[in-house]
């Protein structure tokens, strides 16, 4: 009976030791087991391309390395705050390559830790099919007659060459159209237009102010087909409907401002002239 008793004694007493012992190991491992990255997205907008993941790092870093087809690794950013990287300046040197980034959870003083990295592949990624279009702006329209001219700003693109931006029409080609919206400011009856190139040429009602909006399109792709729709412009007076009257009316009001400014200084001139008269004549009488 003794024995047994004098065995339960040192657990009895070791029993808290090892339990702080388990609870500090399992601490130290919390801090040093880096989480793994989860959600990994691409976001990509005229070939401006960030991907994003979660969550956000509590001591620990991410890093990230991007590969295309057989090519080795690029490491990219290193951050222990962001849950982002700018790969950008990757995806551009070959806008059809289908490239996959890795993001990597480092522990910070990484000497303590063993085994592999925790990682996570991100969703493949081809820049010239998944970068979404921008929004599209109306560079200027004008109306001659009964013909309507709109033109599309040809946008810059992420993708620099020779140190200026290829715009989307370079990079895209014919594979890029637009769709033109317009509609008479009186009525929401739309009609549609589309274009392969930069510019739209509709017949519209003489009589009519219009509104319109354009939209980008890659009538190729299956998926961000179509950029979100630009702002909406209307014709106003001067460049819609009284156009000609408009100039008429114009130059009447310059001829008859010329006219009035004529009439004003000669007006002026002759009382000069019959000013000066006055005061000679009294120094002619003394
Ligand atoms: C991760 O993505 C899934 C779907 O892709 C979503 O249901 C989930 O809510 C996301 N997790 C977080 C924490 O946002
Ligand atoms: C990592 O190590 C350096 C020097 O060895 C130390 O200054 C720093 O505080 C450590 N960082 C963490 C998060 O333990
Ligand atoms: C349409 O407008 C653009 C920009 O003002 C101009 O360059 C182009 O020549 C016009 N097209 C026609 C057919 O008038
Ligand atoms: C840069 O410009 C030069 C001369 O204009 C041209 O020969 C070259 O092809 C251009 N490079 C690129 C990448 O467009």
């Amino acid at each position: 009976m003794a024995i047994p008793a004098g065995r339960w004694r040192p657990r009895t007493s070791l029993a808290p030791t090892l339990l702080l012992g388990g609870l500090l190991a399992r601490v130290v491992a919390a801090a040093e087991t880096p989480e793994r990255a989860y959600n990994l997205t691409w976001k990509s907008t005229n070939f401006k391309t960030i991907l994003e993941w979660e969550p956000k790092p509590t001591n620990y870093a991410y890093k990230v390395l991007i590969s295309s087809g057989s090519k080795d690794w690029t490491s990219k950013c290193f951050s222990k705050t962001d849950t982002e990287c700018d790969l950008t300046d990757e995806i551009v040197k070959d806008v059809h390559q289908t490239y996959v980034a890795k993001v990597l959870s480092v522990p910070l003083n990484g000497t303590h830790f063993a085994g592999d990295l925790p990682y996570t592949n991100s969703p493949e990624f081809i820049p010239y099919k998944q970068t979404k279009l921008g929004q599209p702006r109306i560079q200027s329209f004008e109306r001659v007659g009964t013909i309507l001219n709109v033109t599309v700003e040809n946008s810059p693109t992420a993708i620099r060459r020779n140190g200026t931006f290829v715009s989307l029409r370079e990079v895209f080609g014919k594979d890029l159209s637009y769709i033109l919206h317009y509609w008479r400011a009186t009525s929401t009856g739309k009609k549609t237009a589309k274009t392969n190139t930069d510019e739209f040429l509709v017949d519209v009602d003489k009589g009519d102010y219009y509104c319109f909006s354009v939209e980008a399109l890659i009538p190729s792709r299956n998926e961000n087909q179509r950029s979100p729709q630009s702002a909406t412009e209307c014709m106003t007076q001067g460049q819609g409907v009284f156009r000609e009257t408009f100039f008429i009316v114009g130059a009447v009001v310059f001829v008859a401002i010329i006219f009035i400014i004529i009439l004003s200084l000669s007006l002026y001139n002759r009382r000069k002239g019959r000013g000066r008269n006055g005061k000679n004549a009294p120094l002619h009488g003394v």
